[in-house]
């Protein structure tokens, strides 16, 4: 099939580099030059395992190509939007100023019987919304609501074989036949066994801002454990093996540490509420609030444990912190727990250094006043304090020992509850968990 992805950020770029592994014939199309240039040498403008092996592979197959053409989408069959819907600046509702041109440049591009497919995440009634636009240019072509699940880190494996496929369609009927274009675009995975759900629009887009409350809730409910095992000694990771063990509760999304954060969590809950505020039902998610402002708290509990650490006082305490990105696996910084505790002990007096194996340019762009390193050995030296607020694998594996050797004071903040503290401690550290005793 031919197939149009319009916006080629994080989701863009990974769903057309996925379509186009599908075997249908993909553009991809960007207003941004840089973005385009990089994507059709073959490389992906973020971090993200396995993407850059796919482009180069798909490089051989002419099936994948980048524009910043929006006329390329004449004689696609599908066209899919992915542009991004951050957080309004100052407030919580999000910003729908690239969707809303993303539709109205693409329509003027349109053919009867053209299937345009939204993948961004956006507030309920969008899309219906949309769908308005589109038939004052071209009635003929049909406006359907497919939202995306993948996580960053794991997004290829994700695209191509997601827990299921959700299609919002302007009747909610299994027999529109929208349905069918989707399914031939998807005829892989469905054939797999991937479950597919067929609803009307506002359902398919809550579906999307539903999961992400619902993960957010979690790791909130098990970070307020943590507040609670702080307060009577208990041990948090064990309490979340033994509850996860239940498996109507499950132990994923139960990790206790800083708190989540990302281009999506974060900001979709408070989209969320901004909308439910809008529609009269704000008391439905007023827990989300709370949500929130549990997982704020944990990166000012890093900060108090810190200053614990060094005795009482961060004024001119040498801080090595590891991690900057969100999560491992990504050089994403957007809202990053880690940079935002790092920021933070700075402003209270500390000498930090960041270090992180992917993303520090990133890093360095959103606080350009933190000293960053990329070298792990020479930013444990002569530190008073090493903090680990991102699990990348190597800084799980760090040896007690040798890392001992490298510092002024062997105090350790295990900001993900990631390493064994009974080793550290046996190894001369102090060790302090989120929530362990
Ligand atoms: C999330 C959703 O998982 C994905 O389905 C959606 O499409 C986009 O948003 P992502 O933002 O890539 O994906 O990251 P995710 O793996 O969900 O992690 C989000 C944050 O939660 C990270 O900061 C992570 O460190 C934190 N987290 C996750 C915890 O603190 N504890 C956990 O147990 C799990």
């Amino acid at each position: 099939m031919r197939i149009s992805v319009i916006g080629c950020g994080y989701l863009g770029a990974v769903h057309a580099a996925c379509m186009a592994k599908l075997g249908h014939e993909v553009v991809g199309i960007d207003v941004d030059e840089h973005k385009v240039a990089q994507l059709s040498a073959g490389h992906a403008p973020f971090y993200e395992p396995v993407l850059d092996d796919l482009l180069s592979e798909l490089e051989e197959s002419g099936l994948l190509r980048f524009t910043t053409d929006m006329s390329a989408a004449r004689g696609a069959e599908v066209h899919f939007i992915c542009v991004g819907t951050p957080q309004k600046r100052g407030e919580n509702g999000a910003d729908l100023r690239y969707v809303d041109a993303a539709v109205a440049a693409l329509a003027a591009h349109l053919s009867a019987g053209d299937v345009v497919a939204g993948k961004s995440t956006v507030p309920v009634g969008t899309a219906a919304r949309l769908a308005e636009v589109l038939a004052d240019t071209e009635p003929g072509a049909t406006l359907v609501w497919n939202p995306e699940f993948l996580r960053e880190g794991h997004a290829v494996t994700d695209t191509l074989n997601p827990d299921r496929f959700v299609y919002g369609i302007p009747d909610g009927s299994e027999d529109h036949p929208a349905v069918a274009v989707l399914d031939r675009v998807y005829e892989a995975p469905l054939a797999g066994g991937t479950p597919r759900l067929v609803t009307d629009y506002a359902t398919a887009e809550l579906v999307k801002t539903a999961a992400n409350s619902f993960l957010a809730t979690k790791i909130s409910f098990i970070n307020a454990m943590a507040e609670v095992c702080e307060a009577t000694g208990a041990d948090v990771t064990r309490l979340a093996d033994a509850i996860g063990l239940d498996d109507r509760i499950g132990r994923k999304f139960l990790n206790a540490g800083i708190g989540f954060g990302g281009g999506c969590l974060p900001k979709d809950i408070r989209a969320f509420m901004a909308r439910a505020g809008e529609l009269g039902a704000d008391q439905a998610l007023t827990f989300l609030r709370e949500v929130d402002a549990i997982n704020m708290r944990r990166r000012t509990r890093v900060v108090e444990l810190t200053r614990e650490l060094c005795g009482g006082t961060l004024l001119g305490q040498r801080i090595a912190v590891l991690g900057a990105a969100f999560k491992p696996e990504s050089d994403d910084v957007r809202d990053s727990p880690a940079l935002s505790a790092a920021a933070q002990l700075q402003l209270q007096g500390a000498v930090v250094t960041v270090t992180d194996p992917q993303a520090l340019a990133n890093a360095a762009r959103r606080f350009p006043e933190l000293p960053m390193e990329q070298d792990l050995e020479t930013t444990l030296q002569r530190a008073d304090a090493v903090l680990l607020l991102t699990e990348w694998q190597e800084y799980r594996e760090l040896d007690p020992h040798l890392t001992k050797a490298l510092v002024t004071s062997p105090r350790i903040l295990d900001g993900r509850n990631v390493l064994d503290p009974a080793k550290w401690r046996a190894a001369g550290w102090v060790y302090k968990g989120l929530g362990r005793p």
